[in-house]
């Protein structure tokens, strides 16, 4: 169970190393997510049109490890965006991965960014 975590470490901007080209812009729902597959990790990717911004996170929720994530519904408290867990509605900042209603470890986040339309997933490894 412990190494479906182990898979997912954050990743700071000045971290990245491999800018995985992941879909185009238009194949991710608005004020949604959707799941894309880099080597053996599911990544969750937001796209928070509301806030004109991207975000990346594991896909896999920490809670009971079902692989959802971005299927939960999106957010903000305080002004730190969020998504929750669609299962049983953990919440985690999409910038820091902080568990925000509860004391789960925090989950993993990527950068993100747009060149041309596509959406590409910063990762170190
Ligand atoms: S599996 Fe995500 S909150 Fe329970």
């Amino acid at each position: 169970m412990e190494s479906i975590l182990e898979k997912y470490d954050a990743v700071a901007l000045e971290d990245v190393t491999i800018w995985f080209k992941a879909a185009a812009k238009s194949d991710f729902p608005s004020d949604g997510g959707a799941c894309v597959k880099y080597k053996d990790k599911q990544i969750a990717v937001f796209n928070f049109t509301r806030l004109n911004k991207w975000y990346a996170c594991q896909n896999v929720c920490p809670h009971k490890l079902e692989m959802v994530l971005s299927r939960g519904m999106i957010g903000d408290e305080k002004g730190t965006p969020k998504v929750a867990c669609p299962m049983h509605k953990k919440t985690f900042s999409l910038e820091s991965g902080e568990n925000l209603n509860g004391d789960l470890d925090a989950i993993a986040t990527y950068p993100v960014k747009i060149e041309d339309d596509f959406v590409f997933i910063g990762f170190s490894d």
